[in-house]
């Protein structure tokens, strides 16, 4: 071979390697933002390393219809970022063929600190949690194997989660471990009473004196930061008769858990209307009715409410002022959540 052959051909060896090496190149950490003075989270990052690249890639997945079985429905479709990630003005949500969902589409905020998911608590890792959706019947009504199949086909796809997890391979496991790094990145923190924790701002005296009454009343079980300790409770609410929902027991089958629902963060909560495991309530007013005067009180009822809690309208007005205080407008105009290369329009969310 003449010299100048031999040359270029070791030349192009080393633009081959090169590019493959740029291809393969590993992705970017991301560093998980907690906030200053909350708990470390619950998820298990050492499982499923944040990055750049899978987070792009969890977002693109979150927002795209190819997800469920006639393409028209993505993740967002129920959970809409102008309201904090729950549905947007509807009791049930809507699913596949015009199927109604059994519950109120909760809010995704902070899950990278929930142990268990649902109202029911019946899912233990966020990582398993978009199975649920995708499959039943009434919600994205797919089967894995064909989405599996569908993306795999699909050279956008192959490229990012090339970037993400190092080959083209698309499978479940890595799809809902892109899910989890967007969801986990969801968080809300910046809300006026955090800017107040922080001293960073004050509160207007009726938000003062709904803070105050909020600790006395509300905060056992709607406890601070998250403003939900997590927990599962009997609230009184009479069951629906049509939905038939026994809450907790179905996830634990004992008697005792029936009729308790996990306490919702109330974190946004002036944009998550409606309200309850079923959004059988429309306002913050019918909810503060609930537990002064509406509450059916029995022996399943938590301990806390067996006395229903007293609220005066003056204390109902404070309350209320206080609920709109826990607003994060930034979380839901944050354009790093809204669909790839979309746009929304600040300010577009203020409802107070
Ligand atoms: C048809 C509407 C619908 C679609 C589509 C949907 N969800 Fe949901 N989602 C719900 C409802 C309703 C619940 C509450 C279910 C329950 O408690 O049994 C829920 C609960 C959740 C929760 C639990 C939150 C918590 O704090 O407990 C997560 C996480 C979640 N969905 C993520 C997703 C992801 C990811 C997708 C897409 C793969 C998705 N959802 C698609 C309606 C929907
Ligand atoms: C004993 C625990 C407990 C106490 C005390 C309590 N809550 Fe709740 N709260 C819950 C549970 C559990 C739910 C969900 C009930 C359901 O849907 O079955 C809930 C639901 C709510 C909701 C609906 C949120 C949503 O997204 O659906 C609001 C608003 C609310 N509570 C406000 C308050 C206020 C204000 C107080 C104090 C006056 C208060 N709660 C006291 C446990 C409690």
């Amino acid at each position: 071979m003449k010299p100048v052959a031999t040359i270029s051909l070791i030349c192009l060896v080393l633009l081959t390697s090169l590019s493959w090496i740029n291809a393969v190149k590993k992705p970017t950490p991301l560093a998980f933002p907690k906030p200053k003075g909350w708990p470390d989270p619950s998820y298990d990052f050492r499982k499923n390393p944040l990055t750049k690249e899978g987070f792009d890639l969890g977002r693109k997945l979150f927002y795209d219809e190819k997800l469920s079985k006639d393409s028209t429905l993505s993740c967002a479709s129920c959970h809409q970022q102008f309201a904090a990630f729950s549905t947007f003005e509807h009791s049930l949500s809507h699913g596949y063929n015009n199927t109604l969902t059994t519950r109120n589409a909760p809010s995704l905020q902070n899950l990278a600190w929930e142990k268990a998911f649902m109202w029911d608590g019946r899912i233990k890792q966020l990582d398993a949690q978009p199975i649920s959706p995708l499959t039943a019947p009434n919600e994205m009504g797919a089967n894995l194997d064909t989405i599996i199949s569908r993306l795999s086909k699909d050279s956008a796809y192959r490229r990012l989660f090339t970037a993400a997890f190092g080959d083209p391979v698309i499978t479940t496991q890595r799809m809902t471990k892109a899910l989890s790094q967007f969801m986990v990145m969801l968080i809300s923190a910046d809300s006026k009473y955090d800017r107040v924790m922080r001293g960073e701002d004050s509160f207007a005296l009726p938000e003062q004196l709904g803070y105050a009454i909020f600790k006395q009343k509300c905060s056992t079980c709607h406890k601070e930061p998250f403003f939900t300790d997590y927990s599962y409770r009997n609230t009184g609410l009479p069951m629906d008769n049509t939905l038939s929902d026994v809450g907790r027991m179905k996830a634990t089958g004992v008697r005792k858990d029936s009729m308790a629902f996990k306490v919702p963060s109330l974190r946004n909560v002036a944009l998550t209307f409606p309200y309850g495991h079923d959004g059988r309530f429309l306002t913050l007013l019918s909810v503060m009715e609930h537990y002064r005067k509406n509450m059916i009180v029995s022996e399943g009822t938590d301990s806390l409410l067996k006395h229903r809690i007293v609220l005066s309208n003056f204390e109902v007005g404070q309350l209320t002022a206080f609920l709109h205080a826990l607003t994060d407008t930034g979380f839901v105009t944050n354009p790093d959540f809204a669909p790839p290369g979309y746009k929304i329009t600040p300010n577009f969310a203020h409802v107070h």
